[in-house]
């Protein structure tokens, strides 16, 4: 299976609530290695430069708001299957469709704050990454 790349966002309400080593364990037991960290407040300019594909939709402003109302942890995955692994570890992006064991079944409040992003594609992971992390602050893993 291919080693694969994904971005993951720890959102400001997990942030909040305390729970980034609980979803760092979730990564590192299903086998994704983080190789890339960062905690940053993004601005109201990075956020909706991320979320640009959203812009014309209802939410936008809103997801904006809440993006940038507290500190993020950004990072890259790295594993088999990383893009499909790590969505399924999040679980649906309403976390009332999300199933049982799930980031967001078990952490997230609602579709507006939902604890977690993924990227959902190898071609998004890769535009992703970039647009957090210059290629030397990801690190390669040999172990
Ligand atoms: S969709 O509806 O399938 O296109 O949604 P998706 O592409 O998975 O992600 C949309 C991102 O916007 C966030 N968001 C919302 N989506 C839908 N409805 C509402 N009300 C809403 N509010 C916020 C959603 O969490 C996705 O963000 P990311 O960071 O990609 O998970």
């Amino acid at each position: 299976m291919a080693i694969e790349r994904t971005l993951s966002i720890i959102k400001p309400d997990a942030v909040a609530k305390n729970i980034i080593g609980e979803i760092y364990t979730r990564f590192e037991k299903a086998g994704l290695k983080i190789v890339a960290a960062k905690m940053m407040h993004l601005s109201q300019e990075k956020a909706e430069g991320f979320y640009a594909e959203h812009k014309e939709r209802p939410f936008f402003k809103d997801l904006v708001s809440f993006m940038t109302s507290g500190p993020v942890i950004v990072q890259v995955l790295e594993g088999e299957n990383a893009v499909l692994t790590h969505r399924d570890l999040m679980g649906a992006t309403n976390p009332a469709e999300a199933a049982a064991g799930t980031i967001r079944a078990d952490f997230a409040q609602s579709i507006d704050e939902n604890a977690v992003h993924g990227s959902d594609s190898v071609e998004s992971a890769a535009r992703e990454v970039s647009y957090f992390f210059s290629d030397d602050e990801v690190c390669a893993r040999t172990r």
